[in-house]
């Protein structure tokens, strides 16, 4: 298994892989397919809960989820997302909820968003042994100050602000950055900017590592399909289809078969 120190050491030398799972199937899948990292994003509130964003998710769900996913890779590194206002709110809710993520659902990390806004909660966390990923540029729970889904570092003060947000989570102690939706000319500055890796979602290809969220590397939700994510198979449809020959052979008497009955003979 990966540990925060050969994440760090990687940069330069071998690109990072992380996928977001939030169930025992898919962890074990991830893991079978041997990516690096698996994070339980709080995207879990839009991709599994059905919610239209993610601030409603809780500590709780968060925590439900991420044992399953403990459970479906016990050998995998596992980083929990903390949810909106589980650490905004001060340094001991942010000491308590990552250390539930840490103790009660086995991660090996929390990531949490934010700059320099949050570096010193960062520095707190990772003073009392709990590793550390930010993530900044776009930032989900901050949808609605934001206004909507924006790519960031398009001017100047947003450019300034993404240096400045790396720079203080780098010496806060965090041991990766996301860099969500960030244009590629500040990604490049970042990563090139920074000892720790930096790890893309719709941040172009000078980033240390990529992340995809489930749902989307596997094309299962076709009203979303975000133009940084690419859909390696149409999941909708297979699945799809194979609920429609089921339906039609329960209807028309195909299924169950002899060969799926059990019968007294020996
Ligand atoms: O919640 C999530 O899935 C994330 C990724 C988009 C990085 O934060």
């Amino acid at each position: 298994m990966l540990n925060v120190r050969k994440i760090v050491e990687l940069k330069g030398k071998e690109k990072l892989v992380m996928v977001t799972a939030y169930d025992y199937p898919s962890a074990r899948i991830a893991q079978d397919a041997g990516v690096d990292i698996i994070l339980v994003g709080d995207s879990l509130g839009n991709t599994v809960l059905g919610y239209e964003n993610t601030i409603p998710v809780t500590m709780d769900e968060m925590i439900i989820h991420t044992r399953a996913v403990r459970r479906g890779a016990e050998k995998t590194f596992i980083v929990g997302d903390m949810p909106f206002m589980s650490y905004q709110t001060g340094i001991e809710d942010a000491l308590k909820n990552a250390g539930r993520f840490m103790k009660e659902a086995g991660t090996n990390a929390v990531k949490l968003e934010g700059g320099e806004e949050v570096a010193e909660i960062v520095h707190k966390l990772v003073q009392f042994g709990i590793p550390v990923m930010g993530h900044i540029g776009f930032t989900p729970q901050s949808v609605h100050e934001i206004g909507g889904y924006k790519v960031q570092g398009k001017d100047n003060a947003s450019r300034e602000r993404l240096l400045k947000g790396a720079k203080a989570l780098e010496e806060a102690g965090a041991f990766a950055i996301v860099l969500e939706m960030v244009t590629d000319e500040v990604t490049k500055e970042i990563t090139e900017m920074i000892s720790i890796p930096t790890i893309g979602i719709g941040s172009g290809p000078h980033c240390d590592g990529q992340v995809l969220v489930w749902h989307d590397l596997l094309g299962m939700n076709p009203d979303f399909r975000p133009k940084f994510a690419k859909a390696y198979v149409n999941l909708y449809e297979i699945c799809r289809n194979a609920l429609e020959q089921y339906r039609d052979d329960v209807k028309g008497g195909g299924f169950p078969s002899a060969e799926h009955t059990f019968t007294a003979k020996r």
